[in-house]
């Protein structure tokens, strides 16, 4: 295994050929699916750094979530509170665990996609007992509907809460999310959907845990995933792009989106796009008229995928201090945006892990706190 990461570290680049008949099996129903088969024999697969092994020694019965046996709960345990909101995936309610009279949050799915329950599951399942992570207290269900029960937390939506940090706000809550995410990819899991919605924030204690394992998935070497995770603008270039090859690094693309908004105070940091093409286009224009279009086309071309450019002006790189004015200048010293760069880096290898992340220089003031 040693042996391995160490091969992962000098070469850094493997050639993997495949003959992706089995790939060509499952997937032929699946339009959402670039047909790779099609364009030849062989794909050049970068491992990413870290935890590119995590996954080995597993079975395909092993990574299939659809696998899954359910133990359920006692559903008349719970006692259903107040409703707090819709999601994509379903319900919540305040609610309490009537024998330990435990406040829980209580997640209903809208419907028995029973698929979509066992994803959610599995990879909760997988990321359990870590301090940043919600703890999944039970699963219960009546006769036609599933829930999962969470331990409840005082939150706040830190979809609010970005636009108010102070500049320690931001540095914890970025640490924290970061902390996290190394956590999960050690666990060989892609979060899949990294945005202020899914991490629970507690303003007073300063504590954020991660949720919502609705899109996640395990990584493997060399095996095709669907691209269509992620919610747009916190969408990585492979992933607008439809790479099917791509890896955690999906999740710091994400954060750095975030971290963008919570340091420019914007929740479109980037705006000024017009409006061309399909809606994946436009999210391309937006982050080629800050990181430019050459760079774009040069990872477009890396990973293989062919993407018509001809409409495409040829926006040259901008300095991110360009978005710095008088009412955010405070929360953008030139640590952050020299962080805020890396993260957003067009190719997922060069883009810093959130490993290499947590010892940048932006949080030498609260590293402390977590040490
Ligand atoms: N442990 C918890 N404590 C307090 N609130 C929570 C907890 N877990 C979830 N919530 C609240 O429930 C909401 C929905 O949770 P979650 O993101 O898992 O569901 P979802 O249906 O996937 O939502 P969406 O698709 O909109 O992200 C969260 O945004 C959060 O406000
Ligand atoms: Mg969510």
């Amino acid at each position: 295994m040693k042996k391995f990461e160490q091969y992962i570290q000098i070469y850094g680049l493997v050639i993997i050929a495949f003959s992706y008949v089995s790939v060509l099996n499952t997937n032929k129903h699946d339009s959402n699916l670039i047909n790779i088969s099609e364009t030849g024999a062989s794909v050049v697969h970068i491992l990413p750094k870290y935890y590119a092994t995590a996954n080995q020694g597993k079975s395909e019965k092993d990574l299939d979530y659809k696998q899954l046996r359910i133990n359920f709960g006692n559903y008349s345990d719970y006692e259903f509170q107040t409703y707090i909101g819709k999601g994509a995936s379903g319900h919540a309610y305040l609610g309490i665990q009537k024998s330990t009279k435990n406040k829980v949050v209580i997640k209903t799915f809208k419907s028995l996609k029973w698929n979509s329950i066992k994803r959610e599951i599995v990879f909760m399942q997988t990321v359990q007992g870590h301090d940043l992570i919600s703890p999944l207290v039970d699963i219960i269900r009546n006769n036609n509907s599933v829930s999962l029960v969470y331990n409840r937390y005082i939150v706040f939506p830190t979809s609010q809460l970005i636009k108010t940090m102070t500049d320690n706000g931001n540095k914890l809550f970025l640490y924290q999310t970061l902390k996290a995410l190394d956590y999960v990819h050690s666990k060989g899991v892609i979060h899949g959907d990294i945005k202020p919605a899914n991490i629970i924030a507690n303003p007073k204690t300063k504590l954020f845990k991660l949720i919502d394992w609705g899109l996640s998935m395990y990584y493997v070497p060399g095996r095709p995933k669907n691209p269509s995770v992620g919610t747009k603008s916190y969408q990585s270039p492979e992933i607008l792009l439809r790479y099917q090859y791509y890896d955690y690094q999906i999740d710091v693309y994400a954060v750095g989106f975030m971290f963008a908004q919570m340091i420019f105070k914007e929740n479109n940091p980037f705006k000024g796009t017009k409006k061309l093409g399909k809606e994946k286009v436009q999210y391309m224009h937006r982050i080629a008229r800050v990181f430019g279009t050459e760079g774009l086309k040069e990872v477009a071309q890396k990973m293989n995928i062919n993407q018509d450019f001809s409409d495409f002006p040829n926006y040259e790189p901008v300095n991110l201090n360009k978005f710095v004015n008088a009412d955010n200048q405070q929360y953008c010293q030139s640590d952050a945006l020299d962080l805020l760069q890396k993260m957003m880096q067009y190719d997922a290898k060069k883009r810093i892990t959130p490993k290499d992340a947590l010892k940048h220089q932006y949080f030498d003031s609260i590293r402390h706190q977590f040490e």
